[in-house]
């Protein structure tokens, strides 16, 4: 007995004690790093992939955006956007001169990337803050305060999605726009969506929490927004087939 109780101690002493030691500072180190790898990883990729294969429905996108800012009376102050999971900041180029853009994203290392990406738009445009704060729940922003509210490719990785829908609903002026553009789900029964399915199990876990057979249109259909378009579109890539399905469009206050 004796003796099974010394071999027991020093397997915990030896063996258990230190892995955990190493497990949590790797954990603890790899917390740390993995934002700031996800920030750098999401400028380098982001800007590649979302430019080049959604560059068409982008286009369209923020020209429905300059036709609303110019539609609204000149008296009015400077054309004001919330930009929901910024990310590095890969839309500045294509907001309407002269806007002034808040950044909001959980991750504090993309501040760095919109900065850089804020200069090299050149287009006058000024950023208000940075905000490291999530949509579902946004108490630092104040109702009826934007007049558009920018969501790309993050309605996917948004845990509660009608929470965040109806956070965006407050905020933004009455009148105001939401524009979105997301990769969503296949059409149930299509051999994408099949695949998608059974990808979804591990998806999350390797994309930072994107969903990639998430519906939603459903949401935006289900939402308190007054008017509510999208058109669905197939993004111009063979490599990534699973992520082509995506809906583009904007919903009124
Ligand atoms: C795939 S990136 C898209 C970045 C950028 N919008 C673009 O189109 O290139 C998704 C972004 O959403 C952010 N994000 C994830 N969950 C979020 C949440 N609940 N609220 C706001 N942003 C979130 C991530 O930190 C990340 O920057």
């Amino acid at each position: 007995m004796a003796e099974a109780d010394a071999e027991l101690h020093n397997r915990l002493i030896y063996y258990v004690l230190p892995t955990i030691i190493v497990c949590y500072i790797t954990f603890r180190w790899c917390g740390f790093k993995k934002a700031k790898f996800q920030a750098f990883l999401c400028n380098l990729v982001c800007s590649y992939v979302h430019n080049k294969f959604c560059k068409k429905e982008k286009t369209l996108l923020f020209d429905q955006m300059k036709n609303y800012e110019k539609s609204r009376s000149k008296t009015h102050a400077a054309f004001t956007i919330l930009e929901i999971g910024a990310g590095s900041g890969m839309n500045f180029k294509f907001f309407p001169s002269g806007s002034e853009v808040t950044c909001l994203d959980p991750n504090p290392y993309n501040e760095k990337y919109i900065i850089d990406n804020l200069r090299k738009a050149d287009n006058n445009i000024r950023l208000v803050k940075f905000i490291k704060g999530f949509a579902e729940n946004m108490p630092d922003v104040p109702s009826d305060n934007f007049d558009a509210v920018v969501c790309t490719f993050t309605m996917c990785s948004i845990r509660r999605l009608n929470d965040a829908v109806e956070e965006i609903k407050r905020i933004l002026k009455p009148g105001g726009h939401f524009f979105y553009l997301e990769h969503v789900a296949a059409p149930k029964g299509s051999w994408i969506r099949y695949f998608q399915d059974k990808l979804q199990c591990i998806w999350p876990y390797i994309s930072d929490g994107c969903n990639i057979n998430r519906e939603t249109w459903n949401i935006l259909d289900h939402s308190n927004f007054k008017e509510v378009q999208y058109c669905h579109f197939s993004a111009s890539t063979w490599l990534a087939f699973f992520a082509r399905p995506g809906l583009y469009g904007s919903a009124i206050k």
